[in-house]
């Protein structure tokens, strides 16, 4: 990307790299990287930055809700008030999916629902975690409160708030074709306030598009499916798993074909064109 961030260089998340621009703001920088597997690939993704950045903008400035969102700057760059984060992720589910179905099928939560994978839940369900570099782990509302992580009051805020966000969210996917199957927010105390921080894209929540859904399978993700597709294909999902299993480190993931990245690219810039109803 041409325009370069300015400030000082604090740190590179998988997809951000954060900038102190002073004391009292941040400046994040949507990088074109792409994981897989949660596995950082050798490719990037043009556009997808972009895209990442103007989505969670668009969100910032329609939820309607008090977030950090200062201005954006060129295409991929975000200024933000910054914040002392609250250690808890706030995911909301509104289908079975990911590790809350390998939960549910171990006995570790129990819910009234089929045990069918993506089955709809009867009405959202908040699951927090912890937020932790190496993984993150359940816990319950009442932890959240006693270990200190956040009063009754600002959970009771935080809780209700991520609801009615997902339950925004999930009308506009519909209204663009799309199923908002779970999301994950992040909140953040600044002058004795709770404001919505972090970002809200594709990698904080999973949409599907609604006319492949069906439960009882997994479900085809609009954006980066065909990466993990063409990983598993080509072998390295395998070489990946076989790694894990002995405790080796990832294998060098091999460089995505030109025809695939342009229709990444393309997907991306599609689903923000239709989720915002602007165009790149
Ligand atoms: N306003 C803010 N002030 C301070 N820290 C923030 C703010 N918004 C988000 N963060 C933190 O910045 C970090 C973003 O890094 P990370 O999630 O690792 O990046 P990526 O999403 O690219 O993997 C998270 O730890 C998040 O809690
Ligand atoms: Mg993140």
């Amino acid at each position: 990307m041409a325009v370069k961030p300015r400030g000082t260089f604090l740190r590179s998340g998988k997809v951000k790299d954060i900038y102190k621009l002073d004391e009292e703001h941040l400046l994040f920088y949507f990088t074109d990287r792409v994981s897989a597997f949660d596995v950082v690939l050798p490719s990037t993704i043009p556009r997808k930055g972009e895209v990442l950045c103007k989505l969670s903008a668009f969100w910032f400035e329609t939820l309607g809700v008090p977030h950090h969102m200062v201005s954006t700057e060129g295409p991929n760059m975000m200024v933000v008030n910054r914040m002392t984060m609250i250690p808890v992720e706030c995911v909301v589910r509104g289908y079975l999916y990911g590790s809350l179905y390998d939960r549910l099928l171990k006995g570790e939560v129990s819910l009234p629902v089929d045990r069918v994978l993506a089955a709809k839940l009867p009405e959202p369900y908040f699951d927090p975690t912890t937020k932790s570099e190496i993984k993150d782990e359940p816990i319950t509302e009442a932890e959240i409160v006693s270990e200190g992580r956040m009063s009754q009051f600002e959970l009771d805020f935080v809780k209700g708030s991520t609801k009615s966000i997902f339950w925004r969210m999930s009308q506009r996917a519909r209204d663009s074709g799309f199923i908002l199957a779970d999301l994950k927010l992040e909140f953040g105390r600044r002058n004795g306030t709770v404001l919505l921080g972090d970002s809200i894209g594709p990698d904080e929540f999973r949409m599907w598009p609604a006319d492949r859904y069906a439960p009882g399978r997994s479900q085809d993700s609009y954006d980066k499916q065909p990466v993990r597709d063409w990983l598993t294909g080509a072998g390295y999902k395998e070489k990946l798993d076989r790694a894990r299993k002995s405790g080796e480190p990832a294998p060098q993931p091999p460089v995505l074909p030109p025809e695939l990245i342009s229709l990444v690219s393309d997907r991306y810039v599609h689903i923000y064109e239709v989720l915002t109803g602007r165009k790149l």
